[in-house]
């Protein structure tokens, strides 16, 4: 990349995503690099500025993370966040002090009136969050403090003539409401950066490094109608055209008209090179008698696999994978460096002598710049906001076997509820909505005659991440309307239920 760059050095904390994400939300490009590589990264490429994170260590803790004072010497800025602030302090000749108490929550905080650069345009009196138990007892020479809190004497202290800060609490989350003014302040005044990350350069920037990796490769793509995989496809596309093969192995446990949809999209609107393997016989056939939800994934992802090795051997040689990794997996792989391949897209049975490079251009990019990306290379909203869906697609909605009658029921369910969903502008507001078949059958009377057909069930449920949920309030009149629809157009259906619960204790599939 040839922006502006800011490092932060990890030291494991639990919000290190987040600064990077509030660093690159005001358009400073930043990457999250291990703490023990920073300093030669830092010789390395120069960056603008340096940000160490928190961390669950105590700084005299034998083992604890450190660095060599030298990273003060680079005359490059340094913001050091909770334990990066102790660590800040404990290498430059201060005392780190451990209390009998810790200082959690939202606490007020007093800033000192002058604090520098740092805290321009901030109140003197602010609420800032803090998740400690260390904390700075006293300073290193050279430093002042600019805040304190009633429990914690040095919640924030600066050198401003090496330009060395330290902050106690976390700028980065929301419960501290000018932390994003604290940031922008680091950067912008501090630092002196200028903002130069935008998506319109990035484009063009990913698009030329796939051109100088892969010019003239063969690259392969397992592609599945995500986003991530379909913003990577057509970046690549954009890069090397017909070069890039994808393959799209449909399962046939897609939704409604889905397979086709990603086909024509894939083929019609971005010419990209696509092999669809329709193989959804093969995976019913795997699927047969089987009822154990564990059972059915595992042959769902076996299968999956020989599928695409098939084709793929028949494409003859191959030098790279495309994958759509991301940023949080590289960073949760802990090494911020080399990446592994995912386990669902795992080429196990490419012969081994083929010799795969990997071509990874989202891996240093979030789920929302991964959108914003996809939008700025000409992917529809619908696409760039697809809601997620499940590897082993409609299998894990369909209780019990899978059978293609039963199949067809979701399918022609699901499809009524996105209707509705959608032409009530509620598709905004819910993360996730499907109908499932829970495998029941239960008495009903159509006309005279009595019934004994399945029961449908709908889930829909608001989250930000997926971890937890909570279930949609969707008004009644729409309920109503999915209801009358689903039992009077979808043959072998007379009953229709909402699931009512939040997750956890429930998860949001039903397998
Ligand atoms: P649960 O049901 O665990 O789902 O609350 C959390 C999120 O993950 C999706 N999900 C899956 N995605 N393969 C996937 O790629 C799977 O096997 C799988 N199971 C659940 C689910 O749709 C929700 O967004």
């Amino acid at each position: 990349m040839n922006n502006e760059l800011v490092l932060i050095a990890d030291f494991g904390g639990q919000y290190n995503q987040l600064i990077a994400r509030r660093v690159r939300e005001l358009h400073v490009y930043c990457e999250v690099v291990p703490y023990s590589t920073l300093l030669d990264r830092a010789k390395n490429s120069k960056p603008k500025g340096i940000i160490f994170t928190g961390g669950p260590s105590s700084v005299y803790e034998a083992g604890a993370p450190a660095l060599p004072a030298e990273v003060f010497s680079l005359g490059v800025p340094v913001l050091g966040i909770c334990y990066g602030h102790q660590l800040t302090a404990h290498i430059l000749g201060g005392k780190v002090l451990s209390p009998d108490f810790k200082e959690y929550g939202k606490v007020e905080l007093k800033i000192k009136s002058g604090g520098g650069h740092l805290f321009k345009g901030i109140k003197p009196e602010e609420i800032c969050w803090m998740s400690h138990r260390d904390y700075v007892e006293v300073l290193p020479a050279g430093f002042e403090v600019t805040a304190f809190t009633r429990k914690c004497p040095v919640a924030a202290m600066e050198n401003e003539d090496r330009k060395i800060y330290g902050l106690q609490f976390h700028p980065e989350v929301e419960h501290t409401p000018f932390g994003r003014k604290l940031l922008s302040n680091f950067l912008f005044d501090v630092c002196g950066c200028k903002g130069d990350w935008t998506m319109q350069n990035l484009a063009a920037e990913l698009i030329k490094d796939i051109k100088e990796k892969a010019s003239g490769k063969k690259v392969l793509c397992a592609l599945s109608g995500g986003v991530d995989s379909s913003v990577a496809a057509v970046l690549a596309g954009k890069a090397i055209g017909d070069n890039l093969i994808c393959v799209f192995v449909d399962h046939g446990l897609m939704r409604k008209n889905e397979g086709d949809e990603i086909e024509k999209m894939f083929k019609r609107d971005y010419h990209i090179n696509m092999v669809r393997v329709n193989a959804g016989e093969r995976f019913l056939k795997a699927l047969k008698g089987i009822r154990d939800p564990e059972e059915k994934r595992k042959i769902i992802g076996r299968e999956f696999i020989s599928v695409f090795d098939e084709e793929a051997k028949k494409l003859g040689r191959i030098d790279f994978l495309l994958q759509g990794t991301i940023y949080p997996d590289v960073i949760e792989s802990g090494s911020g460096e080399a990446s592994v391949i995912k386990s669902h897209h795992n080429v196990g049975g490419l012969p081994k002598d083929m010799n795969l490079g990997l071509l990874e251009p989202l891996r240093l990019l979030f789920k929302d710049e991964v959108r914003a990306l996809g939008l700025e290379i000409g992917l529809p909203e619908k696409m760039v906001w697809r809601q997620p869906f499940p590897g082993p697609g409609l299998a894990v909605r369909c209780l019990g076997e899978v059978r293609e009658e039963k199949l067809k029921i979701i399918r022609e369910a699901d499809a009524i509820l996105r209707e509705e969903i959608a032409a009530r502008g509620l598709d905004g507001e819910i993360w996730q909505y499907f109908a499932f078949l829970p495998n029941i059958k239960s008495v009903g009377v159509m006309g005279d005659e009595r019934t004994y057909f399945h029961t449908v069930g709908i889930r829909a449920v608001t989250s930000t991440d997926a971890m937890t949920c909570d279930w949609a309030k969707i008004p009644y009149d729409v309920l109503e309307k999915i209801s009358s629809r689903i039992v009077s157009e979808v043959e072998g259906v007379n009953r229709v239920i909402y699931d009512i619960t939040s997750k956890p204790p429930a998860t949001i599939e039903w397998e």
